[in-house]
């Protein structure tokens, strides 16, 4: 079994029934730099590289992911107790120990979870992991771009995993800060969401987090300036928004309780521990939930 404590091995990338034919190694990609921050193998020296660079100038960022990453972890979990059965999950990366199924299953062992995402390697590296520990009646994967949602809601339908007459909690984790450019090179991040607002059965729920430089620590925001140019420089544009301009993204959806909030306080588990930062706003991440009436 390739799978070594939720790690796909390179090995299995790489050779196999799902072995990725062209991964472009021209440019770091966002997903694997992702995974190296978070400790993962399903990385090029491209992506190290790049992503060494970055921690070097702002250290704190693999904090940051991680507190994006526990800020997920919290968000399926407090979805399944609210009796959510049907995950799906835009933008998912490339799935370490906190796979989305997995940890919907840590609630309730009957959740459906569909990854989509559009790099090649985080598709594969999905693919593996459900054909490896998933259920085909629950577990699926989707090579769509969020840029085009009724074509991805077709597609998502199309595995027969989700009921389209159940509430679906559409989890859109660190995606929307990087630039997602239309047919006029224009970001459609806000018409993009807009849609899956619509297409979005009553009772689901829109699971949202987004880098930020508004409201964090000036010396934070310094880093995050260097971090942009890094990442723009690469291929690879981010783009750190405004919480209005986060918070509109829910459009009349009935934010949950505590709102958009800085990722750590977004419903801590235990006593709240700031996930380790001096301050919340040091995250950098503004997260939120909430429910389509
Ligand atoms: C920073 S990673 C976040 C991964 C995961 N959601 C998490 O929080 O751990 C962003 C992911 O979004 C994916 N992505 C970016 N633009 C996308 C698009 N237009 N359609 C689908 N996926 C996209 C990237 O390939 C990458 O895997």
């Amino acid at each position: 079994m390739p799978i070594d404590q939720g790690i796909i091995s390179m090995q299995s990338l790489t050779s196999g029934p799902n072995a990725l034919k062209n991964v472009d190694l021209s440019q770091p990609s966002v997903a694997r730099v992702y995974d190296y921050y978070l400790g993962g193998s399903s990385n090029w020296a491209v992506d190290r590289e790049f992503a060494d660079r970055v921690l070097e100038a702002f250290p704190l960022f693999r904090d940051i992911a991680v507190a994006n990453r526990s800020f997920h972890h919290r968000v399926v979990h407090d979805l399944a107790r609210r009796g959510i059965r049907q995950f799906l999950d835009v933008g998912a990366g490339i799935p370490r120990e906190g796979s989305t199924h997995r940890m919907a299953d840590e609630v309730v062992p009957d959740c459906r979870v569909v990854y989509v995402d559009n790099e090649p390697v985080a598709v594969a590296h999905a693919e593996i992991l459900v054909d490896e520990e998933g259920d085909p009646d629950r577990h699926a994967v989707v090579n769509g771009d969020l840029r085009e949602p009724d074509r991805l809601w077709r597609d998502v339908y199309a595995t027969g995993i989700i009921d389209p007459e159940q509430p679906v909690a559409l989890l859109m984790i660190a995606v929307l800060h990087v630039h997602q450019p239309g047919k006029d090179g224009s970001d459609i991040w806000e018409q993009s969401v807009a849609r899956y607002r619509e297409l979005l059965p009553q009772g689901s729920y829109l699971a949202l987090s987004h880098l930020t430089g508004d409201g964090v620590p000036p010396e934070i925001k310094a880093k995050l300036g260097q971090l942009k140019k890094m990442y723009d420089d690469s291929g690879n544009k981010v783009i750190c928004r405004r919480r209005d301009q986060i918070c509109a993204l829910l459009g009349n959806f009935e934010p949950l309780d505590p709102g958009m909030v800085w990722a750590p306080e977004w419903r801590p588990w235990g006593t709240p521990t700031r996930d380790g930062f001096a301050t919340s706003n040091a995250s950098a991440i503004w997260a939120g939930v909430a429910r389509k009436q």
